[in-house]
């Protein structure tokens, strides 16, 4: 059967960029859809820069301007890999232009830019997701599959880090390139809107949503050189950040994040603890899941390091054979593959825009309890 064709047009040709290319064009040679993905066109500021990308990665075109990219009848779906600050206007846009939305996290740099851009792909009717892409790791999958099937009984402990070490020095400037993630008025927050969204986004999809939070955060080098402007500037990023948190379920979590962990790169771990159970993922390690089940015969009762490669694990069977193992790009392909696949049965995929509004108000009430130096409820508009 003839599959039907996906216009792609891409913004944004940095990190994510690549990523969601690869994912492009792996996703219909592992996964059996019934829609194909084409590389219409790429758009990135600089003209070279997005030529040599379409070179690569095999687009037919570039743009310069994501609004012209938007215009394109010739394209179906934008896909938003540009930094947080171009997030909600090209969303808006291309939801009110009747384009499937796909975009890169944090959705918006606060609550209420991710609510109006729920508001405009919901008025609109278009297909929308949000690559938390930490959602399709098949260790973590697994462990969704273990708590939906009740192994864990009641949960008391959800536990969360994402530790990295790359702006310990105070030379490093803020803002431009690669380094907007510094500049607050570009990325929003810092480490809680960029690290934590992920591990808030995959605690709530495996335990529920999370109701109170009390946090701290610190900023640790006060000022920087902007790129931009030349000058050296106040720093209005969290350069760490840690908090509390009580879920609905009655669960309690610890979250935190760091750019100041010397010697960690992006080592994201996740723990639970529950009545009967125990798992730990760890990203250094990420085909692993190690598991505890307390119902074991007692002498034989341990950690179980499961190596998650086998055809029964989730995704697995569209790899290699048993044994073999995969990696951080396959994430994304398997989101990819999600999405082409849920839309060739009709299905919105998940997590969507308004999913990823939930998140972005616990990080919303993290930043204000640590304003605030107090507990803050947890308000999803
Ligand atoms: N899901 C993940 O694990 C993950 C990982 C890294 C980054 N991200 C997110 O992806 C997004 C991009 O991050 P990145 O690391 O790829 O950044 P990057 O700096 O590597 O790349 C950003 C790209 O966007 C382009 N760009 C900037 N402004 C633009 C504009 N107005 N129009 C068109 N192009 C523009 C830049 O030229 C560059 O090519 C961010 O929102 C970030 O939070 C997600």
């Amino acid at each position: 059967m003839a599959k039907s064709a996906l216009t792609v047009g891409l913004v944004g040709a940095g990190f994510m960029g690549r990523a969601h290319s690869n994912a492009y064009k792996q996703a219909p040679q592992f996964f059996d859809l019934d829609v194909q993905p084409v590389l219409k066109a790429v758009c990135a500021r600089n003209r070279e820069h997005a030529q040599s990308f379409a070179a690569k990665w095999g687009y037919e075109s570039v743009e310069t301007d994501w609004r012209r990219l938007v215009d394109r009848p010739d394209v179906a779906l934008i896909d938003i890999a540009s930094p947080n600050d171009t997030h909600a206007e090209i969303a808006i846009a291309a939801a009110q232009a009747g384009k499937m939305v796909l975009c890169e996290k944090p959705l918006g740099r606060n609550a209420a830019e991710s609510l109006q851009m729920v508001q405009a792909v919901e008025s609109a009717g278009v297909r929308n997701m949000v690559w938390f892409n930490y959602r399709r790791v098949p260790a973590i999958v697994l462990l969704k599959r273990l708590m939906d099937e009740g192994r864990f009984g009641r949960v008391f402990h959800y536990r969360a880090k994402f530790l990295q070490d790359w702006t310990i020095s105070r030379d490093l400037p803020q803002g431009g390139q690669a380094l907007w993630r510094l500049d607050a008025s570009v990325a929003g927050s810092g480490v809680t809107g960029d690290l934590l969204a992920h591990a808030i986004d995959t605690a709530m999809w495996l335990n529920g949503p999370i109701s109170e939070v009390s946090a701290v955060t610190e900023t640790f080098i006060k000022e920087r050189k902007h790129n931009l402007t030349g000058k050296v500037e106040p720093v209005r990023i969290d350069d760490a950040c840690a908090f509390l948190a009580r879920f609905a379920n009655g669960s309690l979590a610890t979250f935190e994040a760091t750019r100041y962990a010397r010697g960690h790169k992006a080592l994201y771990t996740l723990e639970v603890n529950g009545e009967h159970a125990s798992a730990m993922w760890d990203l250094h390690d990420l085909h692993r899941l190690q598991f505890f089940d307390h119902r074991d015969e007692n002498q034989l009762r341990g950690w179980r390091n499961i190596h998650v490669t086998d055809s029964e694990h989730p995704y697995m069977k569209h790899w290699w054979v048993p044994g073999l193992q995969i990696g951080y790009e396959h994430t994304f392909i398997h989101q990819i593959a999600d999405f082409l696949q849920a839309l060739s049965e009709g299905r919105q995929a998940s997590p969507t825009f308004r999913e990823a509004l939930s998140t972005d108000s616990v990080t919303d009430a993290v930043l204000a309890s640590a304003a605030n130096r107090s507990w803050v409820p947890v308000h999803i508009p």
